[in-house]
This record gives C-alpha cells, sequence and structure tokens, in this order.
C-alpha cells in the first residue's frame, strides 16, 4: 500500500488506505476518540474505537502535532454527520493500524487558531511551528502559485530566466549595501545586489532581448510593514526594443490574467489602470502612491494604477547613499533612468525641470514596482554621472557599463515589481512577513537560526579582518 493524501480521501470511499500527518487536534467522545488529522492537503476526521485494545490503548497517547502513520477503511459519513466545512466532511476515517512516528513538545501556540494576535518574535522563532498553521500555509501556497503562473506566463511571451551574480558589486538603489569580504583578495569586498540592475542592462547588450528572474535583492534598510529589511524578491524584467509603452502593457497583461486565474474573486477597480503623472498625483492625492480603491475595507479590491512622468532628479540628502551623496541632485529612480527626449536640453539649463521615462506600479496605496526605461547613450550616462557629482574615480565604477553600450546596445528598459510587497496585498495581509516563508525580525535578525552572529577568530583572520568591537 503506499500513501494517499488527506485530500483524496473522498475518492477512496470502501476502501483502506494509508496516510501519513499531524494530529491536529483530539476531542473523546464517550469510549470513542476522534483525531483530525492534518497532512498539507487538508483535514480528516479519524476515529478509534474501544474494540482495538492495542490500538485503542496507543491512540490514547496521541496529542496534538504528533506525526503519524495510519491504516484504516475509509467510510462515507451518513448525511446527518457531513462536516460541510472541511472538504472531506463527507467522508471519516475508521483507524485498523497506528503508528506513532515522532511524539511533539506542546506547541508555544495554538496551530488550529490564527497566530496573527501571538507574539510575533515567538511566532517567527517558531516559524516552522507557525507555518502549519491555516493561514500561513495557504499564503505559501498563493505565492508558490503566483510565482509560478509569472514564470510560465513570462516564458511563453519568449522571455528567459537567467541568474545573475550574488556576489557582485555595489549598484547603489538607494540603500546600504551589504558586503561580504573575500578571502582570495584580503582588503577587497563583494556587495549583495540590491538589485540585478546593471547585470539586466548588460544582458540586454548580450542580446538576450526578453529577460526575467525571480532575484534576490539585499538592501540594509529599517523595517516597515511593506519593507524587508535584508532580503526580498523582485520580479525583475527587463526588454530590449521597447518603448514605456510596451513595459506598462506588458506587465498590466500579466497581472490582470494572473489575478482572474489564481484570484478569481478579486475585483481590479479600473481596467485599463489610470496613469497619472507624477506632478497629477502630488497635487491631487499629496501622494506618489494613491490608494485608488472605492471602498478601503475591502480586502477584495485591487486599484492598480501607473505614476508616470516623474523629475528625474530629487535634491539629494544626507540619507540618500548614492555614491557623490552632499551634491545638489540624486536620480529620483535610479541613475540609469533615461530622460524624456524634449527634457534632455534642460539637463544644461535646469535639470530639476527634467522628467524622465520611470514608471511606478502601485496598487492599493504601496509601491509594487518600478522600472524605467534607459539610458543608451554613454554621452548622456555620462552627463547624468556628474550631475550626480559623480568623481573620476566614481564614473571608472561603472566603465564597464559605458564600454558595454559602444558596443551596438539595444535600446531597452525594464519593470522589477516587489513580490513579497505585490503577495502581501494580492492575500490581503497587513505585512510582508506574512507571505514570507522566513522573514527577518523587525531589527534584523533571523530569529530561527540566530542571524547574523559572530564568527570565529579563525575565519575572521583567513579574512584578514580584525574586529575594532570587543566580542559580547
Ligand atoms: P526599486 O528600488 O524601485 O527598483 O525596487 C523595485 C520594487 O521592489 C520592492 N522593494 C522592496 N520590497 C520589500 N522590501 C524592501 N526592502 C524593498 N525595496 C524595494 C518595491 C519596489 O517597487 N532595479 C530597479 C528596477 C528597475 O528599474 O527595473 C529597482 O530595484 O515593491
Amino acid at each position: 500500500m503506499s500513501r494517499i493524501i488527506i485530500l483524496d480521501t473522498p475518492n477512496h470511499g470502501g476502501k483502506t488506505v494509508e496516510l501519513f500527518g499531524w494530529v491536529h487536534s483530539r476531542r473523546d467522545h464517550g469510549k470513542i476518540i476522534f483525531i483530525d488529522l492534518r497532512d498539507r492537503s487538508g483535514l480528516l476526521q479519524v476515529v478509534f474505537e474501544p474494540k482495538d485494545k492495542d490500538l485503542y490503548k496507543l491512540a490514547e497517547k496521541l496529542r496534538p502535532e504528533f506525526c503519524i502513520k495510519l491504516t484504516g477503511e475509509i467510510k462515507e459519513r451518513p448525511a446527518s454527520m457531513v462536516n460541510k466545512n472541511i472538504a472531506t466532511g463527507t467522508v471519516e476515517m475508521n483507524a485498523t493500524k497506528l503508528e506513532i512516528l515522532t511524539e511533539s513538545k506542546t506547541p508555544p501556540f495554538e496551530l488550529d487558531k490564527d497566530t496573527i494576535a501571538v507574539n510575533e518574535e515567538t511566532r517567527m522563532k517558531y516559524r516552522y511551528l507557525d507555518l502549519r498553521t491555516e493561514r500561513m500555509k495557504n499564503n505559501i501556497i498563493l505565492r508558490h502559485k503566483i510565482i509560478k503562473f509569472i514564470r510560465d506566463w513570462l516564458d511563453k511571451e519568449g522571455f528567459l530566466e537567467i541568474h545573475t551574480p550574488m556576489l557582485t558589486k555595489s549598484t547603489p538603489e538607494g540603500a546600504r549595501d551589504f558586503i561580504v569580504p573575500s578571502r582570495l583578495h584580503p582588503g577587497k569586498f563583494y556587495a549583495l545586489p540590491q538589485s540585478p540592475q546593471q547585470y539586466k542592462q548588460l544582458l540586454m547588450v548580450a542580446g538576450m532581448e526578453k529577460y526575467f528572474q525571480i532575484a534576490p535583492c539585499f538592501r540594509d534598510e529599517d523595517a516597515r510593514a511593506d519593507r524587508s529589511p535584508g532580503e526580498f524578491y523582485q520580479l525583475d524584467m527587463e526588454m530590449s526594443f521597447v518603448t514605456q509603452e510596451d513595459i506598462l502593457q506588458l506587465t498590466e497583461k500579466l497581472f490582470t490574467e494572473l489575478v482572474k486565474t489564481i484570484l478569481p474573486d478579486r475585483k481590479i477597480t479600473k481596467t485599463p489602470w489610470p496613469r497619472i503623472t507624477h506632478k497629477e498625483a502630488m497635487e491631487k492625492y499629496k501622494s506618489d502612491k494613491p490608494d485608488l480603491r472605492k471602498d478601503k475595507k475591502d480586502l477584495k479590491e485591487l486599484a492598480f494604477a501607473w505614476i508616470v512622468d516623474f523629475p528625474l532628479f530629487k535634491e539629494q540628502t544626507k540619507e540618500d547613499f548614492f555614491h557623490g551623496a552632499g551634491e545638489k541632485w540624486g536620480p529620483s529612480h535610479h541613475m540609469f533612468t533615461a530622460p524624456k527626449e524634449e527634457d534632455i536640453p534642460l539637463l544644461d539649463k535646469d535639470p530639476g525641470k527634467a522628467r524622465s521615462y520611470q514608471h511606478d506600479l502601485v496598487l492599493n496605496g504601496y509601491e509594487v514596482g518600478g522600472g524605467s526605461v534607459r539610458i543608451h547613450d554613454p554621452k548622456v550616462q555620462d552627463k547624468i554621472f556628474d550631475l550626480i557629482g559623480f568623481t573620476k574615480e566614481q564614473k571608472r565604477e561603472f566603465a564597464h557599463l559605458l564600454e558595454a553600450f559602444e558596443y551596438g546596445v539595444p535600446p531597452h528598459g525594464g519593470i522589477a515589481p516587489g513580490l513579497d510587497r505585490l503577495i502581501m496585498v494580492l492575500a490581503g495581509e497587513p505585512s510582508i512577513r506574512e507571505v514570507m516563508a522566513f522573514p527577518k525580525s523587525g531589527d534584523a535578525k533571523d530569529l530561527v537560526i540566530g542571524a547574523p552572529s559572530e564568527v570565529t577568530d579563525e575565519q575572521l583572520d583567513e579574512l584578514s579582518i580584525k574586529l575594532a568591537l570587543e566580542k559580547e
């Protein structure tokens, strides 16, 4: 006999089957023991009767979260006993054999209830238990389905999924870098990518034409409900020979079909999605990510919108971590974003007035994606570097990109929706932590595994690193 999953049990009425799973709950009614058995697919009521003494004695030991193997007959329930609340409510199992595979301590919180109100540190420390709960499991399944849909859809549209390096050099996206010391090159460091921005542009020079990646991104930022203080995932995309219009239309089609297929009960407020200039958004909504839902309490309403015509530059502040901080202009999106052709003359006269080909994707008041048409003229790129105050040395850091552009660079552009943030809104959750399997805590710790942690003196020696701090 081989295992079947719980969701399949209604198709096995009258048959003896084998199930594996966890004890979800136990109820004793008179002499009969009922348990709800749980596997990833669902719940099933299992009955132990006292007539088989050895089996019954073993069943008496069962406690929530014990991991067990069961053999028994699947019986149709009489109509009056059907449980409409669960998918397997028309049947139950009469157990004939029980094996306790592993026992469980009493979990630190109840797993048959929603854990949203449970202390977050405890949930994070015991994330592997939190993920056993219905809502969290469903969020992980939804995330899987969304990513699978995106992969299949983009594949059909002719995109290639290409992995870009994780050990790389800083591409400033407006946050601090995570850096990784190099053992082979003492005193030198890799940076983890804030996004694959430069590589995806180089892939366009390489002739890949349509690229995407479910890309891990690393940014040393403070946590917020919609921001991870460390790592998060982007659906990173780049295309050659496209206009901004092509990028917006493709993205709109992808997410409209995704919602229709995966979340058919959601209502998209307005199609085609409204396009709002940055100026209009600031004047009308006092925000560059307005919430355009008709009913802001409706978790099933999805109000997508595009914000376009952003200023190319913003005043740079000390908090901006672009190279050249302290100079007047910082890029509003990033330094590879193209100015509108008609505004190029303004770069010399009045750069603050120049508008760009940046596009932000907004959903229910969140910025769920950002992108742009890119500069592909080395002269324009050089001018932008000057305006943001790059020194010769800082420019040299990007010489590879400018050099690549000397070899027949195609015009190109793209976008990167933030997957965690997008899935958070689609799932109707209040924080991105609810849709990540192992998120960082508010102070950027992984509480399950205990990261970050100290390393040994030997490791530091090997890396030629001397700590200025005393170890705790
Ligand atoms: P940008 O910096 O706008 O663009 O990032 C794109 C999207 O990524 C998401 N995001 C985050 N999500 C969770 N936690 C974070 N700390 C975090 N930071 C950003 C947001 C954001 O809209 N290379 C460009 C894209 C491009 O130009 O194609 C980029 O990274 O949803």
